[in-house]
């Protein structure tokens, strides 16, 4: 019988060789990028409680039934029907959306620089981006929680800015080269959370001949729009007024309306329009659990409106498809079934006018341990593709 087990001469070999590549290891290893923030379960926490929050009246003894029904809905994948009412829609969005909200702010971190940087708000004024079947409130918020994720590292990491440079030259020290020993204040904690935001991230952008914080500086913001066949237009203005809104006088908002901000469109992708709903600055079009649905209704009209997307945007623009790993990423062309992955690509890459950025037919996302929230959330299974247009 042959095995696959080690014999203790191969243990010793195998011995020596990691000892060799021990030895020839270099002690240090220069980090190429920065690495990506933690996997914060109080950052995810807060997202949690926000959906709590803002959907607090809908945690009825009655869900569970309503949940049931949408679910049956799905199973069969009878999506017009799932999001058919304003019931079913609010039901989703308790029971589904949160989940979804934790893995895309994760993908949207963690899965590429070139998608990270979307978020960094660098370099722009404003960045638009554009979410197709968007109005279930997961990327509304995963938007908003990345930017504010990304905020809270830079402002971590920066070496304390205007202020103590200020603070210091008063007192003659602080020549530049010390470290600053109040640690910044960690966004999201104190009181005027949300003035604190906007003042911190007008410091960041001052340089040292910058006029002082008081003077208005041109600010970063982030601009959304969602468009979508079922009308969520109360869900998207509900969290988007959750996101930007104090919640108590004592209590700051989420994140700066003056930093953030969402319109709704409601309308199907797949009908063509005279003056289209994509703002040729757009960077990143997002179609997150999506696209299975767009195939069901038509492939042709789907496949059309991938291909016009290059009429639409700029070179540098991202397109980040993910959808269910599984049956859900699958599509059926003549009989036959194909892998959703596979026909994006043949589609996408067959002139020169995307690249693929990014390509895997299954990754999980994992919550964190430790959460809390009313209703069962879960792990997620996915495919993803992300094009750059050349
Ligand atoms: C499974 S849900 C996913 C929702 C959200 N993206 C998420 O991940 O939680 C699919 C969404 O696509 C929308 N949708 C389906 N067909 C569409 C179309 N032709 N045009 C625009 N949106 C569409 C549905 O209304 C629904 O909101």
């Amino acid at each position: 019988m042959s095995t696959n087990n080690p014999t203790p001469s191969d243990r010793r070999r195998g011995s020596r060789k990691s000892a060799l590549k021990a030895a020839v290891k270099p002690k240090y290893k220069p980090t190429v990028r920065a690495p990506p923030p933690p996997r914060n379960t109080k950052e995810s926490q807060e997202i949690l409680d926000l959906f709590h929050h803002a959907f607090n009246a809908l945690f009825t003894p009655q869900l569970p039934e309503l949940l049931q029904k949408v679910k049956t809905h799905l199973f069969n994948r009878d999506f017009l029907e799932a999001f058919g009412a304003q019931e079913n829609l609010e039901a989703y969005v308790v029971r589904w959306s949160p989940s979804r909200a934790l893995c895309y702010r994760e993908v949207f971190l963690e899965l590429s620089p070139a998608l990270r940087k979307v978020f960094e708000l660098k370099g722009e004024e404003k960045v638009e981006i554009v979410c197709i079947g968007g109005g279930a409130g997961a990327e509304v918020v995963a938007v908003a929680a990345a930017v504010k994720s990304l905020m809270r590292a830079e402002l971590a990491a920066a070496p304390a800015p205007a202020i103590a440079k200020e603070e210091g030259s008063k007192a003659g020290e602080n020549t530049g080269d010390e470290e600053v020993s109040e640690e910044p204040e960690e966004a999201g904690e104190g009181p005027d959370e949300a003035k604190g935001l906007e003042n911190d991230l007008e410091s960041l952008t001052l340089t040292s001949d910058s006029p002082p914080a008081t003077t208005p500086t041109p600010s970063r913001s982030l601009h959304m729009t969602a468009i979508d066949i079922a009308d969520w237009t109360s869900i998207t203005t509900t969290l988007t007024t959750a996101l930007t809104t104090a919640p108590t006088p004592t209590r700051a908002a989420y994140i700066p309306p003056t930093l953030y901000s969402v319109d709704f469109h409601h309308h199907d992708i797949l009908t063509p329009r005279d003056t289209p709903l994509i703002p040729p600055t757009t960077r990143l079009i997002t179609l997150l659990f999506t696209t299975n649905e767009l195939y069901t209704q038509s492939r042709a009209a789907t496949t059309n409106f991938f291909l016009s997307l290059k009429e639409l945007v700029q070179p540098g623009c991202l397109l980040l498809v993910l959808e269910s790993a599984g049956s859900y990423s699958t599509v059926l062309v003549n009989g036959k079934t194909f892998p959703m992955g596979m026909l994006l690509d043949h589609t996408l890459l067959a002139g020169d006018v995307w690249e693929k950025v990014l390509g895997e037919d299954a990754k999980w996302f994992r919550l964190p341990e430790g959460l809390r929230y009313p209703i069962e959330l879960e792990n997620m299974r996915f495919m993803v593709r992300v094009y750059r247009k050349t």
